[in-house]
């Protein structure tokens, strides 16, 4: 039996789990005390399911966010990138998350922002109905197409966490990570650039001038992305870099083209 925090927490340190105290004590809370359940919430947590998909939910920059199994879980390496998010969305602006996959992002400047409007786009279907559990206007289709017209040059920021691992390197990622999540969430083509470079391309029929967009990458995507972001019009192009120097995203203005 594990139904103690302290043995829980044991039996997680012993098969690797690196956080096993906290994921211990999220098991427990989830069980609420039936000790049958609690079993088959840990044999699918010593099966490398994510937690989340396990519990339900996860807190992202301090919101919690409803997680159904199949749908990406929020990452704490997009916070700096959703609190650079909700500095561009003005109170009663209009902002677009896009790949929202829960809804996370879109959430978190809802949350920010209730006067704003927020819309989500995702290709999941699973996505879609995660991001609406959690009260976000999510559209199901391809990155920018799914949105309403009445949108196009309103837009004060175009934000958004697409698959951007390049694809040579998915075979690095955990090996948990394809036994229970699917590439589409990462795979971003040859040199990881294909769909943020569509993004660049597609995000000027949305944004106003002045209109920000915010999107995740790594390593030296920001440099390969260079000279499509001054041909397409974006200024003051920053690259988002968090405490311990690691690249986590892109921030530039839409000015216009020329
Ligand atoms: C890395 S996950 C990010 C999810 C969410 N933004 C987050 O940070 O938690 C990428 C998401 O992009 C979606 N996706 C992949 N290709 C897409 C496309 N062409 N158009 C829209 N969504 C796409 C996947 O279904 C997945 O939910």
């Amino acid at each position: 039996m594990h139904d103690d925090l302290e043995t829980l927490t044991r039996l997680l340190e012993r098969e690797g789990f690196v956080a096993a105290g906290e994921e211990a004590d999220e098991l427990l809370a989830c069980a609420a005390g039936d000790a049958q359940r609690l079993d088959a919430l840990v044999t699918r947590r010593r099966t490398g399911e994510p937690l989340a998909w396990i519990t339900g939910s996860v807190t992202f920059c301090g919101v919690e966010v409803v997680v159904t199994p199949g749908v990406y879980v929020p990452r704490w390496q997009t916070e700096l990138l959703a609190q650079r998010a909700v500095q561009r969305l003005p109170a009663g602006g209009t902002a677009i998350d896009l790949c929202t996959g829960t809804g996370a992002l879109a959430k978190v400047l809802m949350t920010a922002r209730p006067g704003a409007r927020v819309v989500a786009t995702d290709v999941d279907a699973r996505a879609v109905a995660c991001a609406s559990a959690n009260g976000v206007e999510a559209f199901c289709g391809d990155l920018l197409a799914p949105l309403p017209r009445e949108l196009e040059g309103a837009v004060d920021l175009v934000a958004g966490v697409v698959p951007y691992v390049p694809t040579p390197e998915l075979g690095l990622l955990q090996r948990d990570t394809f036994t229970f999540e699917s590439s589409l969430s990462y795979d971003g083509g040859a040199d990881g650039t294909a769909i943020l470079r569509r993004v660049l391309r597609d995000g000027p029929r949305f944004l106003r001038r002045g209109g920000a967009l915010l999107l995740e990458l790594g390593g030296e995507e920001a440099d390969a992305l260079a000279g499509d972001l001054a041909r397409l019009g974006y200024r003051d192009v920053t690259v988002l870099v968090d405490e311990d120097g690691d690249v986590r995203g892109l921030e530039a203005t839409f000015a216009a083209p020329g």
